[in-house]
């Protein structure tokens, strides 16, 4: 069985486990090589099927100082946001994941999904660039934390050191 259906078959099991097993096959459905929509796209199918209560999971990338919709799982989102708005459009500008434990109370949250309650969003830095930026929605009021962020954050960097534009 593909190390992917492993995960995605999993049940009930230790956060730890879950994110153990996602990174490996991470590593399995990306070699370095691969195009980088398609690395983007199986990512977010992986993700989306393997970590609990998400609503949405996908990635935008950057075309000059706008963030544009790339591949995703979940409902249609919103095309285009200007870097610095919204959480995606922050922690581009950061450079930093930004973890929002409440959507209601972060004052510039674009809402593409009524049905979002948290949000975490970790942008994918090449070199001086930040080429894009993996965004995950729950409809759970504080879904994402600080390990859910470094999680991302490894596979963000997987992505990027493994893949060309
Ligand atoms: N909520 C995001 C917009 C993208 S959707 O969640 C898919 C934001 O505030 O940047």
């Amino acid at each position: 069985m593909h190390e992917a259906t492993l995960v995605v078959a999993g049940g009930s099991i230790p956060r730890a486990e879950r994110y153990a097993a996602i990174l490996r096959a991470v590593e399995h459905l990306v070699p370095s090589g691969t195009d980088r929509i398609a690395a983007m796209a199986n990512v977010a199918s992986l993700l989306y099927h393997s970590m609990p209560n998400l609503n949405w999971c996908g990635f935008y990338r950057t075309f000059g100082d706008r963030l544009v919709v790339g591949p995703f799982h979940g409902k249609p989102a919103c095309i285009e946001i200007p870097i610095g708005r919204g959480v995606c459009g922050r922690a581009a500008l950061l450079r930093r994941a930004i973890v929002v434990e409440d959507v209601t109370t972060f004052p510039d949250h674009i809402a593409c999904d009524p049905q979002s309650r948290s949000e975490i969003v970790v942008p994918l830095v090449e070199g001086d660039a930040v080429i894009g930026v993996l965004d995950l929605d729950s409809p759970i009021a504080g879904r994402f934390d600080d390990e859910d962020a470094e999680f991302l954050g490894r596979i963000a960097a997987t992505i990027v050191e493994r893949t060309g534009s």
